[in-house]
């Protein structure tokens, strides 16, 4: 039997109507979905009925299922001849791995194809109704990663992130957030630089919060966040601050529901 294909697809940040036309179409036509923890259920419910879906973020332990065994996953159900989607939550090449997925497809000689997704980055900007980058406030934006290996200080070049004309985002960075804010502080960024908080961006059950970069760990810690969180730092998140929806303070900062 030949090879089948794999569409390592962006399914956006939750909203299913963030898919793109390519996605929803492949989503559709699939023989296997192989997906990950942040994928909405919406998005799922696509998948034709009888399609075999895998889901590879938890196991009945909660432990993610390996890198390795992930690509391996992927090789077999293509090297059997079926068209297999592989789902990840935003855009696959944004700290995704969906990289590494296509480095293992290659090297096996698996057919692959990338369908990009709106990333966290850009679906919460949006939903805040906030730029990125704007004449006169950000030239330039950075994604960064705020999460690091146990037991390991973040390596970043805090120097080079401590930028008041480059807008900051940064995923994976609410467990660190302290180390986050302390060494952009301590790098010379400004410390009543605007933040916006989002967690579960695009979703029914998003949630933001406004504040500047010194409150940021008591705002964050005062918000009991549930669910995946995007920081976006530098003045452009202060267009949202001026909003009458951030008017109520609290002491977690300003906040706004928009479930
Ligand atoms: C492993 S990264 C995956 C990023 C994804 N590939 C993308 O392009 O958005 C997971 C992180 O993305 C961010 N994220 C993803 N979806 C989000 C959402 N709907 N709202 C807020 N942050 C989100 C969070 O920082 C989360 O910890």
């Amino acid at each position: 039997m030949g090879a089948g294909k794999v569409y390592l697809v962006g399914a956006g940040p939750g909203d299913p109507e963030l898919l793109t036309v390519k996605a929803v179409r492949v989503i559709g036509e699939a023989d296997a979905v192989v997906y990950d923890r942040l994928v909405a259920q919406s998005i799922l419910a696509m998948i034709r009925d009888g399609v075999t879906r895998i889901n590879v973020g938890k196991r009945a332990d909660f432990h993610p299922v390996p890198q390795a065994e992930i690509n391996d996953i992927l090789i077999r159900l293509a090297g059997a001849g079926r068209s297999v989607v592989r789902l990840k939550g935003g855009d696959p090449f944004i700290f995704g791995r969906g990289s590494e997925e296509a480095a293992a497809l290659e090297a096996a000689g698996i057919p692959y194809e990338v369908i990009p997704g709106i990333t966290a980055a850009q679906g919460c900007a949006a939903s805040a109704r906030i730029p990125l980058t704007h004449r006169g406030l950000a030239t330039g934006v950075r994604f960064v990663t705020g999460h690091r290996r146990a037991n390991e200080p973040l390596d970043l070049d805090w120097k080079s992130l401590a930028d008041p004309d480059t807008t900051l985002v940064i995923y994976m960075g609410l467990a660190n957030i302290d180390e986050i804010t302390s060494n952009l502080i301590g790098q010379g960024l400004p410390a009543d630089t605007p933040v916006l908080a989002v967690c579960q961006g695009t979703t029914a059950r998003e949630l933001r919060i406004c504040t500047l970069l010194e409150t940021l760990p008591a705002s964050v810690r005062g918000a009991a966040f549930s669910g995946p969180v995007l920081f976006i730092i530098g003045r452009v998140a202060g267009i949202a601050m001026e909003r009458s929806e951030f008017n109520h303070a609290t002491d977690a900062g300003s906040i706004s529901s928009v479930a």
